[in-house]
C-alpha cells in the first residue's frame, strides 16, 4: 500500500463511512476500515466489498481504546484519516451527555494525538450543519457565526472543530478539514449499502421509508405553522453518494498539498432548501406510492430553516452535488425494500 494513497476510515461500517469507502476506492485510493459496530453491522463492509469487487482490510476497533488504535496505526501505512466514528442521536445526547462527550471527543483526541505522534499529516472530520443552529441569515456560509449548541451532540461537533483548528495551528505538518454536512439522505444506487437506523428512526427519510414498508403506521410532520412557503421546515438534503464524493475531493486536496491554510472548513449540501412536505410528496411521486401522514406539533429543538451556501466547496474543492432529489429518494426506497425483502 502506498501511504499517500491510503486512507484510514474510522466508523467506516456506518452510513456515510461505507459510502465514502466506495468512492475513495473508485477514485484509486486504498482504504482501511475500523469500527466498533456500536451502530452498524459488518454486512456493510461486505456490501462495500461487493460494490468494489475486492477485499478491504476491516478491523473491529473502538477508537476510544488508545492502545488498540495505536496498534492499527502501527500496522498500516496511511497518510490520511477520515474520522466518522461518533454517536449521532441528538435527543439521546441530551439524556446521556457523558456518553456523547466520552465517545465523540475521546475518540477524536486519540486520533489527532496519534496522527501527531506518528507523523501522519491529514485529518478529515465529520462536522455538521448543527453548528449553525438558528442562523440569522440564510443560506449559511462557512463564515456564518456558530450559535451556542442546543445539544451535547452539537457541542461535541463544535468542540471537535476547535480541537482540530488548534492542533493544526500548533503542530506543524498536521492538516485538518472539517466538512459540515447538511442532511445526508439516500443510499448507494446498487442498494447494497444504506442507512440502518436502530429502533425508531429520528430522521425524516428513514421514517418515510419505514412507513412505506409498513413498519410504521403513520408518518408525523412536525409542525406546519413555520414561517416557510408551505409551513413545514426547510432543510438541505444531500445525497449520501454526493457527500461521499466530497470526502474524496477533500482528501485529494490534502494529499495534493493544495490547502491554503492548515485548517479548512467546507459546507457540504446542495444549496437548495426543500420542505418536509415537498420531500414527502416527491418520495410518493417517484416511487408511485402513498404515505399515511398527519401534522403534529413542532419537535423541540428544530430550527425552521437551514440550507447551505456551497460556493466555497464548489469553487475551492471543485465539488458539487449532482444527484437529483428524485434519484436520491428512489435509491432510499430501493435500499429499504432490499433490507426488508420487499419486491
Ligand atoms: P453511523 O452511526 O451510521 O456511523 C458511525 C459509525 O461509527 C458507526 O458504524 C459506529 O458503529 C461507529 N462508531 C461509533 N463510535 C465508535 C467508536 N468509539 N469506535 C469505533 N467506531 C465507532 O453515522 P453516520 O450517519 O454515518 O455519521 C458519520 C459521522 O457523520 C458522525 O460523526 C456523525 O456525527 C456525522 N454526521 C452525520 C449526519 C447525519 O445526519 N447522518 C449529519 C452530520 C454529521
Ligand atoms: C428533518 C426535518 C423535522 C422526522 C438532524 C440533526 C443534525 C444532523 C442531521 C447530525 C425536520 C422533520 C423529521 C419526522 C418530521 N445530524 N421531521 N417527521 O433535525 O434537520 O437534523 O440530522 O449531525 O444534527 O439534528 O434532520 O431528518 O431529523 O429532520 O416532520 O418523523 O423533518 O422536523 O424539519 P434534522 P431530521
Amino acid at each position: 500500500m502506498n501511504s499517500n494513497k491510503t486512507v484510514l476510515i474510522s466508523g467506516g461500517a456506518g452510513y456515510i463511512g461505507s459510502h465514502t469507502a466506495v468512492e475513495l476506492i473508485n477514485a484509486g485510493y486504498d482504504v482501511v476500515i475500523i469500527d466498533n459496530l456500536s451502530n452498524s453491522d459488518r454486512n456493510a463492509v461486505d456490501g462495500v466489498r461487493d460494490i468494489v469487487g475486492r477485499d478491504i482490510p476491516f478491523e473491529v476497533v473502538d477508537t476510544c481504546d488508545r492502545a488498540a488504535l495505536r496498534a492499527v496505526f502501527d500496522r498500516y501505512a496511511f497518510d490520511s484519516v477520515i474520522h466518522f466514528a461518533a454517536f449521532k442521536a441528538v435527543g439521546e445526547s441530551v439524556a446521556e451527555p457523558l456518553k456523547y462527550y466520552q465517545n465523540n471527543l475521546v475518540s477524536f483526541m486519540n486520533i489527532v494525538e496519534l496522527m501527531k505522534e506518528t507523523g501522519r499529516p491529514n485529518v478529515l472530520f465529520s462536522s455538521s450543519a448543527t453548528v449553525y443552529g438558528e442562523a440569522e441569515v440564510l443560506p449559511v456560509t462557512e463564515q456564518t457565526p456558530r450559535q451556542p449548541a442546543t445539544s451535547p451532540y452539537g457541542n461535541t461537533k463544535q468542540i471537535a472543530e476547535d480541537i482540530l483548528r488548534d492542533c493544526c495551528g500548533a503542530y506543524s505538518g498536521l492538516n485538518g478539514i472539517a466538512l459540515r454536512y447538511f442532511n445526508p439522505i439516500g443510499a448507494h444506487p446498487s442498494a447494497l449499502i444504506g442507512e440502518l437506523p436502530r429502533g425508531v428512526p429520528n430522521n425524516l427519510v428513514p421514517f418515510i421509508t419505514q412507513t412505506a414498508a409498513g413498519i410504521r403506521p403513520m408518518l408525523s410532520i412536525f409542525g406546519n405553522d413555520y414561517d416557510t412557503p408551505d409551513g413545514t421546515c426547510l432543510r438541505d438534503y444531500i445525497d449520501v453518494v454526493d457527500l461521499a464524493k466530497a470526502h474524496v475531493a477533500a482528501v485529494n486536496r490534502m494529499v495534493g498539498a493544495r490547502m491554503e491554510s492548515s485548517y479548512e472548513i467546507f459546507n457540504i449540501g446542495t444549496g437548495r432548501p426543500v420542505s418536509v412536505l415537498e420531500l414527502i410528496t416527491t418520495f410518493e411521486k417517484v416511487n408511485d406510492l402513498k404515505l399515511p401522514y398527519q401534522y403534529t406539533a413542532r419537535r423541540a429543538g428544530d430550527v425552521p430553516a437551514v440550507w447551505a451556501d456551497t460556493t466555497r466547496a464548489n469553487e475551492v474543492l471543485g465539488w458539487k452535488a449532482e444527484r437529483s432529489l428524485d434519484d436520491t429518494l428512489r435509491a432510499a426506497w430501493a435500499w429499504e425494500k432490499h433490507i426488508r425483502n420487499i419486491k
